[in-house]
Protein backbone atom coordinates (compact mmCIF):
# COMPACT_ATOMS: atom_id res chain seq x y z
CA UNK A 1 0.00 0.00 0.00
CA UNK A 2 2.82 2.40 0.16
CA UNK A 3 5.24 3.62 -2.44
CA UNK A 4 9.08 3.09 -2.53
CA UNK A 5 10.64 6.07 -1.90
CA UNK A 6 14.62 6.14 -2.14
CA UNK A 7 17.10 7.16 0.91
CA UNK A 8 19.11 10.18 0.02
CA UNK A 9 20.31 10.96 3.17
CA UNK A 10 20.72 10.17 6.42
CA UNK A 11 22.41 12.03 9.44
CA UNK A 12 22.47 11.23 13.26
CA UNK A 13 21.23 14.68 15.26
CA UNK A 14 21.72 13.62 18.46
CA UNK A 15 21.11 10.91 20.73
CA UNK A 16 19.76 8.29 18.98
CA UNK A 17 18.16 10.74 16.68
CA UNK A 18 18.07 10.66 13.15
CA UNK A 19 17.14 12.66 9.94
CA UNK A 20 16.73 11.39 6.91
CA UNK A 21 15.36 12.36 3.71
CA UNK A 22 13.12 10.14 1.20
CA UNK A 23 12.36 10.93 -2.14
CA UNK A 24 9.48 10.42 -3.82
CA UNK A 25 8.88 10.03 -7.59
CA UNK A 26 5.31 11.06 -7.01
CA UNK A 27 4.99 13.83 -5.68
CA UNK A 28 0.84 14.88 -6.25
CA UNK A 29 -0.07 14.02 -2.74
CA UNK A 30 0.48 17.28 -0.64
CA UNK A 31 2.00 17.31 2.55
CA UNK A 32 0.57 18.89 5.29
CA UNK A 33 2.41 19.60 8.63
CA UNK A 34 1.37 17.70 11.24
CA UNK A 35 1.20 14.47 8.65
CA UNK A 36 3.42 11.58 8.81
CA UNK A 37 5.01 8.69 6.86
CA UNK A 38 3.98 5.01 8.06
CA UNK A 39 7.36 3.45 7.22
CA UNK A 40 8.18 -0.17 6.72
CA UNK A 41 11.29 -0.40 8.47
CA UNK A 42 13.87 -2.28 6.18
CA UNK A 43 13.77 -3.35 2.50
CA UNK A 44 10.54 -5.02 1.56
CA UNK A 45 13.35 -8.43 1.87
CA UNK A 46 14.36 -8.00 5.69
CA UNK A 47 11.59 -5.86 6.57
CA UNK A 48 10.18 -5.77 9.89
CA UNK A 49 6.28 -6.56 9.86
CA UNK A 50 4.95 -3.31 11.41
CA UNK A 51 5.12 -0.21 9.98
CA UNK A 52 6.19 3.11 11.93
CA UNK A 53 4.70 6.41 11.79
CA UNK A 54 7.48 8.81 11.56
CA UNK A 55 6.54 12.66 11.46
CA UNK A 56 7.35 14.68 8.53
CA UNK A 57 9.74 17.46 9.78
CA UNK A 58 10.57 19.35 6.14
CA UNK A 59 9.63 18.89 2.56
CA UNK A 60 11.09 20.47 -0.42
CA UNK A 61 9.55 23.19 -2.38
CA UNK A 62 8.71 20.59 -5.53
CA UNK A 63 7.28 18.08 -2.55
CA UNK A 64 10.05 15.49 -3.51
CA UNK A 65 12.40 15.48 -1.18
CA UNK A 66 10.53 14.50 2.28
CA UNK A 67 12.70 15.16 5.79
CA UNK A 68 11.84 12.05 8.70
CA UNK A 69 12.93 12.94 12.18
CA UNK A 70 13.55 9.74 14.34
CA UNK A 71 14.43 8.24 17.98
CA UNK A 72 15.84 4.61 17.89
CA UNK A 73 14.04 2.62 20.43
CA UNK A 74 13.46 -0.65 18.85
CA UNK A 75 14.66 -3.53 16.43
CA UNK A 76 12.66 -1.73 13.58
CA UNK A 77 13.90 1.20 13.60
CA UNK A 78 17.75 0.55 14.17
CA UNK A 79 17.03 -1.11 11.27
CA UNK A 80 15.71 2.05 9.34
CA UNK A 81 18.81 3.76 10.89
CA UNK A 82 21.53 1.66 9.20
CA UNK A 83 19.63 1.54 5.48
CA UNK A 84 22.14 2.57 3.17
CA UNK A 85 21.39 5.34 0.85
CA UNK A 86 20.14 4.12 -2.43
CA UNK A 87 17.99 1.97 -0.44
CA UNK A 88 14.28 2.04 -1.26
CA UNK A 89 11.81 2.03 1.68
CA UNK A 90 8.23 1.06 1.25
CA UNK A 91 6.35 4.42 2.67
CA UNK A 92 2.61 4.87 3.05
CA UNK A 93 1.31 8.68 3.10
CA UNK A 94 1.39 11.26 4.08
CA UNK A 95 -1.28 10.04 6.24
CA UNK A 96 -3.03 11.65 8.93
CA UNK A 97 -4.81 15.28 9.46
CA UNK A 98 -2.40 17.97 10.16
CA UNK A 99 -2.45 21.06 11.53
CA UNK A 100 -5.41 23.90 10.50
CA UNK A 101 -3.23 26.92 9.60
CA UNK A 102 -5.99 28.81 9.68
CA UNK A 103 -6.67 29.76 13.26
CA UNK A 104 -3.33 30.93 13.55
CA UNK A 105 -4.05 34.65 13.75
CA UNK A 106 -0.72 36.89 14.01
CA UNK A 107 1.29 35.11 16.67
CA UNK A 108 1.54 31.26 16.93
CA UNK A 109 3.08 29.77 19.94
CA UNK A 110 4.23 26.48 19.28
CA UNK A 111 5.52 23.48 21.58
CA UNK A 112 7.56 20.42 20.88
CA UNK A 113 9.09 17.58 22.80
CA UNK A 114 11.37 15.29 22.00
CA UNK A 115 10.48 13.32 19.03
CA UNK A 116 7.52 15.55 19.27
CA UNK A 117 9.70 18.74 18.17
CA UNK A 118 10.33 17.57 14.04
CA UNK A 119 6.60 18.86 12.90
CA UNK A 120 7.10 21.82 14.81
CA UNK A 121 9.72 22.88 11.71
CA UNK A 122 7.44 22.15 8.98
CA UNK A 123 4.43 24.05 11.14
CA UNK A 124 6.51 26.90 11.91
CA UNK A 125 7.65 26.88 8.16
CA UNK A 126 4.45 27.35 6.56
CA UNK A 127 2.96 29.64 9.18
CA UNK A 128 6.12 31.87 8.55
CA UNK A 129 5.22 31.94 4.74
CA UNK A 130 1.59 32.83 5.92
CA UNK A 131 3.00 36.20 7.49
CA UNK A 132 2.67 34.77 11.15
CA UNK A 133 4.95 35.12 13.34
CA UNK A 134 5.81 32.33 15.62
CA UNK A 135 7.50 31.55 18.87
CA UNK A 136 9.22 27.70 19.54
CA UNK A 137 9.22 26.41 22.89
CA UNK A 138 11.27 23.22 22.73
CA UNK A 139 12.04 20.40 25.24
CA UNK A 140 14.81 17.86 25.29
CA UNK A 141 15.94 15.31 27.98
CA UNK A 142 19.90 17.16 28.18
CA UNK A 143 22.20 18.43 26.32
CA UNK A 144 22.55 15.15 24.15
CA UNK A 145 19.11 15.33 23.27
CA UNK A 146 19.18 18.54 21.35
CA UNK A 147 18.95 19.27 17.73
CA UNK A 148 17.76 21.29 15.16
CA UNK A 149 17.76 24.48 17.35
CA UNK A 150 19.67 26.38 15.16
CA UNK A 151 17.29 25.93 12.09
CA UNK A 152 14.16 26.86 14.27
CA UNK A 153 15.95 29.96 15.05
CA UNK A 154 15.65 31.02 11.44
CA UNK A 155 11.57 30.62 11.86
CA UNK A 156 11.33 32.50 15.15
CA UNK A 157 12.19 33.09 18.70
CA UNK A 158 13.44 29.53 20.15
CA UNK A 159 13.17 29.00 24.35
CA UNK A 160 14.47 25.62 25.16
CA UNK A 161 13.95 23.73 28.05
CA UNK A 162 16.25 20.88 29.08
CA UNK A 163 15.16 18.00 32.04
CA UNK A 164 19.09 18.44 33.72
CA UNK A 165 19.61 22.17 32.55
CA UNK A 166 22.52 21.34 30.42
CA UNK A 167 20.82 23.65 27.80
CA UNK A 168 18.49 26.40 28.12
CA UNK A 169 15.73 26.63 31.26
CA UNK A 170 15.77 23.78 33.66
CA UNK A 171 13.01 21.54 33.52
CA UNK A 172 10.42 21.21 31.21
CA UNK A 173 8.41 23.62 28.95
CA UNK A 174 6.13 24.29 31.31
CA UNK A 175 8.95 26.14 32.99
CA UNK A 176 8.97 28.03 30.48
CA UNK A 177 6.01 30.07 30.77
CA UNK A 178 7.36 32.08 33.25
CA UNK A 179 10.62 33.62 31.49
CA UNK A 180 10.88 37.11 30.01
CA UNK A 181 10.37 36.02 26.50
CA UNK A 182 7.46 33.89 27.28
CA UNK A 183 5.57 37.36 29.06
CA UNK A 184 6.56 39.18 25.60
CA UNK A 185 4.89 36.81 23.82
CA UNK A 186 1.11 36.59 24.43
CA UNK A 187 -0.22 33.90 21.13
CA UNK A 188 -2.90 33.90 19.03
CA UNK A 189 -3.05 30.44 18.92
CA UNK A 190 -1.13 27.54 20.01
CA UNK A 191 0.52 24.15 18.72
CA UNK A 192 1.86 21.56 20.66
CA UNK A 193 3.19 17.82 19.58
CA UNK A 194 5.51 15.39 22.53
CA UNK A 195 4.36 13.40 24.95
CA UNK A 196 1.46 13.17 27.07
CA UNK A 197 2.47 15.40 30.22
CA UNK A 198 3.41 18.01 28.04
CA UNK A 199 0.09 18.21 25.96
CA UNK A 200 -1.91 17.92 29.30
CA UNK A 201 0.15 21.18 30.21
CA UNK A 202 -0.81 22.84 26.66
CA UNK A 203 -4.60 21.95 27.04
CA UNK A 204 -4.46 23.33 30.47
CA UNK A 205 -3.06 26.58 30.21
CA UNK A 206 -4.58 27.57 26.57
CA UNK A 207 -7.28 25.67 25.92
CA UNK A 208 -10.00 27.63 27.71
CA UNK A 209 -8.91 30.86 26.37
CA UNK A 210 -7.10 29.98 22.44
CA UNK A 211 -7.25 28.09 19.23
CA UNK A 212 -5.68 24.80 20.46
CA UNK A 213 -4.17 21.85 18.34
CA UNK A 214 -2.53 19.10 19.93
CA UNK A 215 -1.07 16.35 17.52
CA UNK A 216 -0.75 13.30 19.66
CA UNK A 217 1.63 11.01 19.96
CA UNK A 218 0.56 7.42 20.10
CA UNK A 219 1.73 3.80 19.17
CA UNK A 220 0.08 2.72 15.85
CA UNK A 221 -0.43 -0.42 13.89
CA UNK A 222 -2.37 0.45 10.75
CA UNK A 223 -1.93 4.08 10.28
CA UNK A 224 -5.13 3.57 8.30
CA UNK A 225 -8.16 3.43 10.99
CA UNK A 226 -8.60 -0.40 10.63
CA UNK A 227 -6.91 -1.85 14.17
CA UNK A 228 -8.36 1.14 17.11
CA UNK A 229 -4.94 0.24 18.29
CA UNK A 230 -4.17 4.08 18.50
CA UNK A 231 -7.32 5.40 20.08
CA UNK A 232 -8.51 8.30 22.55
CA UNK A 233 -11.37 9.28 24.75
CA UNK A 234 -13.64 12.03 22.82
CA UNK A 235 -14.20 14.78 25.65
CA UNK A 236 -17.44 15.38 24.01
CA UNK A 237 -18.94 12.00 23.28
CA UNK A 238 -18.02 9.88 26.17
CA UNK A 239 -19.70 6.31 24.15
CA UNK A 240 -16.84 7.72 21.17
CA UNK A 241 -12.96 7.76 20.63
CA UNK A 242 -10.77 9.28 18.37
CA UNK A 243 -8.72 6.97 16.03
CA UNK A 244 -5.28 9.06 16.66
CA UNK A 245 -4.14 8.09 12.93
CA UNK A 246 -6.86 8.67 11.37
CA UNK A 247 -9.20 11.53 12.33
CA UNK A 248 -5.82 12.70 14.10
CA UNK A 249 -3.00 13.12 14.56
CA UNK A 250 -3.68 16.82 15.24
CA UNK A 251 -7.02 17.07 17.23
CA UNK A 252 -8.42 20.35 18.72
CA UNK A 253 -7.30 20.77 22.68
CA UNK A 254 -10.89 20.76 23.71
CA UNK A 255 -12.50 17.88 22.10
CA UNK A 256 -9.84 15.20 23.90
CA UNK A 257 -9.41 13.88 27.00
CA UNK A 258 -5.47 13.57 28.00
FE1 LIG B 1 -4.89 1.20 13.46
FE2 LIG B 1 -4.96 3.73 14.34
S1 LIG B 1 -3.24 2.46 14.14
S2 LIG B 1 -6.63 2.44 13.88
Amino acid sequence: MGQLMRLESREQIAAGVWAIVVRRDDPTAPVAAGQFLNVLCGTRVTSMVLRRPLSIADVSDDGRLITLIFRVVGAGTTVLSELPVGAEIDCAGPLGHGFDLTTAGHRALLFGGGVGVPPMYLLGRRLVERGVQVQFRLGFRDAADVFWTDRFAHLGEVLVSTDDGSVGTRGTVADLQGTDQARQFPPDAVYACGPIPMLRHVQQSFAADLPTQLSLEERMACGVGACYACVIPDAEHTDHQWRICYDGPVLDAGKVIL
